[in-house]
Order: C-alpha cells, then sequence, then structure tokens
C-alpha cells in the first residue's frame, strides 16, 4: 500500500485528461474555481449575461454583512442533529412536529445529509461528516435482502434511523436499502453522493486519512464493483429502475435519467482521485478511465439538446439501419412533445432527461444540470448554454422559488399512464414540476463555476423573501412556485442546509472546489501512459 502520496492526485485530474483524450475544444478555457485564488474570485461584477439583470436592491447589501436567517438556520440545522453514541452522525430529513405522520422523516437520508454536511465543512466543523461517512460504509456492509432476494455488496442506504433505548441505554441502527421504501426501489444516487461526499470532506480538511483507510478503499470498490459491471448494457450510461434518486416515486424517469448519469460521471472521477495506486485500485482506475471517455462522449453528444440539435431531431428520418444512421435511437419526429419547441430559446440548451430507444424525455431536470456543470461532464460551452437557458426561461425554471425539480409538469392521460395517478405528484407538485429549495446550493454553485453569480443572488434574495416566514418548506407547488406544497414538510433540513450552503458559497466561492471538478485540462501535451499508471 501506497501511503499519504496516493492521493496527492485530488487536485491533480490533469492525468484523467490525459487518459480521457477527449476532443479538443477551441475556445479559451476558463479556470474554474478550484484553482483560482480568493482575490481573483473577487470578480463579481463580471457578468456574461445578457442586458435586463438588474441587481435586485436587497444586493446591494454587502454580502458579508450576514442575513438575520442566516442564525435562525444555523439553529433549525443544529436541532437536526441525530446522535450515535454520544457523536453526531447526520440530520434527520424534517424536524416538523406539527405534521401527523413522520413516515420516514424522522431518518437521516444519505441524500438530503450532502448539502448539511457541506454547510458543516463549509463551516470548519468536518467531524460529524466523518462520523456519517464512517457509520454509512460500516451500514454498507450488512446484509441486505428485500423477501428472498438478497441485494449487491456495495448498495449504499437510502436512509438510516437510530433508536436509543433509554432503559438498557443502547443505541441501535435501523437502515433502509430500499426494503422499507414506498415502491420498494434501491436508491443509485446514495452511492454517488457518499464518494462525492468523502472526496469533499477530503479537499476541504486536506485530511486524506480518512479516504485511505481499508474501509473507506473497500467502500468505494464495492459501490464502483455495482456500477461498471458488465451486463447487456449497449451504452455507458448506467440503467436505472423509476424512483432511484431524489425523485423516488414513479415519475417516467426509469431507463438511463440524467440525475444518476450526472453523479455517475462525477462519483467516478471523484473516486478516481481518491483510489490508492495499489493493485486493486489499479484495477479500478483503469475501468474507470474506459468508462469516462466513453460517458462523457454518449452524454454530450446524445443527451445534449439546443435549438440546432432540437432542429435536427425535428428533421430525422427513421428506420436507418447500419452504422452510417443519424437518427441512431430511431427516435421518431412526431415523437417530439409541442412545448419543446416554444421552451426552446435560440440562445442556450441542456442536458434532457432521458436517451433510450426510440425515446427522448425532453424535460428539463435541474439537478442533472447542474450536477454535469459541477462535474465537468458539461463542456464550457455547453455550462454556459445551461445557464443561458436558465436566464432565457426564468419564469418558468425558478419563477417565484428557486428552483423547479423538473420543467414542464405531466398532466392528464400522461400522468395517469407515467405516475399511476399519483395524488402526491399530480400537476405542479412535488416531484412533478415542484420548487425545491434545496435545489438552491446547486443553482448557486453551477452559477459560481460559470461566473454568474448575479443569477444566484437574484434566486437567493427570492428564497430569502419567504423560506424562514414559511417555515422552511420541502417543496412549492403551482407553476412558478408560489404556493407551499400541499404536502410538504416544514422545517425540511435540506431546504436550510441548502440555504447556508448557497449562502457560503456567495460569501466564498473558494469554497467551491469541494463539489467542483476542473475541467479536464488541453493545455498539456498528451503523455503516453498505459491505463495502468504504471
Ligand atoms: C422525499 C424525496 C427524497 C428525499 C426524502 C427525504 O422522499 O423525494 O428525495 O430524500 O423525501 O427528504
Amino acid at each position: 500500500m501506497e501511503g499519504v502520496n496516493s492521493l496527492s492526485s485530488i487536485s491533480d485530474l490533469d492525468d484523467l485528461a490525459r487518459l480521457l483524450d477527449r476532443p479538443r475544444l477551441n475556445i479559451e478555457r476558463k479556470r474554474s474555481f478550484d484553482e483560482r485564488s480568493f482575490s481573483e474570485m473577487g470578480i463579481f461584477d463580471n457578468v456574461n449575461s445578457p442586458g435586463g439583470w438588474e441587481t435586485p436592491v436587497s444586493s446591494a447589501r454587502n454580502s458579508f454583512e450576514p442575513h438575520p436567517m442566516v442564525a435562525e438556520a444555523w439553529d433549525a440545522l443544529r436541532r437536526s442533529l441525530v446522535y450515535f453514541r454520544g457523536q453526531p452522525v447526520g440530520t434527520i430529513a424534517a424536524y416538523d412536529h406539527a405534521s401527523e405522520e413522520v413516515l420516514n422523516y424522522d431518518q437521516v437520508f444519505v441524500r438530503d445529509f450532502v448539502p448539511s454536511a457541506l454547510a458543516f465543512l463549509m463551516n470548519g466543523e468536518p467531524d460529524i461528516v466523518k462520523n456519517f461517512l464512517l457509520k454509512t460504509i460500516q451500514i454498507q456492509g450488512r446484509e441486505k435482502r428485500i423477501d428472498r432476494f438478497k441485494l449487491g455488496e456495495g448498495a449504499m442506504p437510502a436512509s438510516f434511523k437510530v433508536i436509543h433505548d433509554p432503559i438498557k441505554k443502547t443505541d441501535t441502527i435501523i437502515a433502509d436499502f430500499g426494503e422499507s421504501a414506498i415502491g420498494r426501489v434501491a436508491p443509485v444516487d446514495s452511492g454517488f453522493w457518499w464518494i462525492i461526499l468523502l472526496r469533499a470532506y477530503t479537499k476541504s480538511t486536506g485530511d486524506t486519512s480518512l479516504a485511505e483507510t481499508p474501509e473507506c478503499q473497500k467502500g468505494m470498490r464495492l459501490i464502483l464493483s455495482l456500477c461498471l459491471s458488465e451486463g447487456f448494457d449497449t451504452f455507458p450510461t448506467l440503467l436505472c429502475a423509476d424512483g432511484c434518486s431524489m425523485v423516488d416515486r414513479r415519475m417516467g424517469v426509469y431507463g438511463y435519467p440524467i440525475e444518476i448519469q450526472a453523479l455517475f460521471f462525477m462519483a467516478l472521477r471523484s473516486a478516481m482521485s481518491m483510489l490508492k495506486h495499489d493493485a486493486e485500485g489499479k484495477e479500478f482506475m483503469e475501468r474507470i478511465v474506459k468508462r469516462l471517455h466513453a460517458l462523457s462522449f454518449h452524454m454530450r453528444s446524445y443527451f445534449w439538446l439546443d435549438f440546432q440539435q432540437l432542429n435536427d431531431i425535428y428533421r430525422y428520418k427513421t428506420e436507418e439501419y447500419s452504422h452510417t444512421a443519424v437518427n441512431k435511437f430511431n427516435v421518431i419526429p412526431d415523437s417530439i412533445p409541442e412545448w419543446v419547441f416554444d421552451f426552446m430559446p435560440l440562445r442556450g440548451g441542456y442536458f434532457i432527461g432521458n436517451v433510450s430507444p426510440a425515446r427522448m424525455d425532453f424535460r428539463w431536470f435541474a439537478l442533472g444540470n447542474c450536477v454535469a456543470i459541477l462535474a465537468s461532464l458539461a463542456t464550457p460551452e455547453q455550462s454556459a448554454a445551461i445557464m443561458d437557458l436558465i436566464e432565457e426561461r426564468w419564469e418558468e425554471l425558478v419563477g417565484e422559488m428557486p428552483v423547479k425539480i423538473c420543467h414542464p409538469a405531466i398532466e392528464s392521460h400522461e400522468w395517469r399512464i407515467v405516475t399511476g395517478c399519483d395524488p402526491k405528484n399530480t400537476l405542479w407538485s412535488y416531484h412533478n414540476g415542484g420548487s425545491w429549495p434545496v435545489l438552491l446550493w446547486l443553482l448557486t454553485a453551477a452559477c459560481i463555476k460559470t461566473g454568474r453569480p448575479q443569477i444566484a443572488r437574484r434566486a437567493i434574495d427570492l428564497a430569502e423573501a419567504r423560506l424562514l416566514k414559511d417555515g422552511w418548506p420541502e417543496y412549492y407547488d403551482g407553476k412558478s412556485g408560489r404556493f407551499i406544497g400541499k404536502q410538504a414538510r416544514k422545517f425540511q433540513t435540506w431546504s436550510i442546509a441548502g440555504y447556508l450552503v448557497a449562502k457560503m458559497l456567495l460569501e466564498d466561492p473558494s469554497h467551491l472546489g469541494m463539489i467542483s471538478l476542473e475541467e479536464e485540462k488541453q493545455t498539456k501535451p498528451v503523455i503516453k501512459r498505459s491505463y495502468s499508471w504504471t
């Protein structure tokens, strides 16, 4: 085993770039905040946006003067802490005493804990994050069964709960890998978020020793084995069941959903920087490099939609056979939904929701597109175009509460078929076009990375006008996100933490490095080195 040096590559993703050998981009490359100094970052007047973006009055406030909501948010976040044998190990999903049904909102969700973790890291409190990472990797080691079926070793829980026995004075953990979840779907995103968080912890603290522990190395390898295993796939994207991510109910988000593909890409790149260069680690690195190479090509080519691409698809011929086919997935132009022609601006673009044979899901999803920017799955041009689209379609995608989980909502017959008549996912509610304050941190991070903090500021102003007053709801409903969600929890932890992370990112953009990956470098010569890094 190599020592500390083996992780020195955490900030050196150049190697990956060389290995990926991706097509060279013909633009001046902007360094991301990963490597910009703080003084360079006091550049918030620089804007690439078009006119009409007046700074809201409240933004004129000195951003270093804390907003009164910040202290309230910290108090609420600390109230959500969960302890195991006296140590904080996570935050519960919602601390809503008024709600009659608790369901599983009293549990620590892996995905929900990510913004809490980032808030603690940014505030110089890494211990809880370390405890969480170690606790969840221990839980991963448990046997997981749904009825008589055993799940893969690498599966990570969606959530866990600490049960305190006041008489015996013991704490025990119960975890849910999908066997209790509504719909019984295992979370594919949990393992990816875990790897991404391990990197964030390592970047933020400079402490490589946690990632180097045999437990964390093994945990990573188990997650990777699950998602890199060979099957019957013809695509490098990861095949998923409906409900396996943040959208954890039936919403037609199955096949190759953008959220999972973007997280997959980010987790692969993150793991690459943390795997040890021992025999097992190297074997995974080789597999990762090959997969990333294919995945980035596939996503950038086939999931990307802008005006030009839409026009090309509109004119597609069908039933083409053989390698010369232009319309590779045999998409029938008549299947393009009406709304997308109006929605697509001349300036801007996005990664669509899903691509599978004869089927393109043209819906826009916030999480996948923001993660694509942060992971540099999007090329610099694509990242800029995603932000252009958000500006151009502000009413639809941000409206009165940042940010829409997806756009547009599905209704009538389509809603009946796709959701199975789900009363929670009705038109413009919850996962079906609802607005989720947690997504504010992802939008802010994407804005900073693309040099457009004024967009984030505008979104934060919207959130500040309502979030505290409304009791930190889980989501908002309505076409422009004006109404507190029909069944939204109050004091939803990730709404609180998402706000804090957005604020801290905007105040100190150097935090971005922990959740952002550099673009693959183009300036350095391709070094002839074998895939095995020997
Ligand atoms: C809902 C959301 C899911 C979240 C959970 C806990 O099920 O769909 O994304 O993790 O609530 O907040």
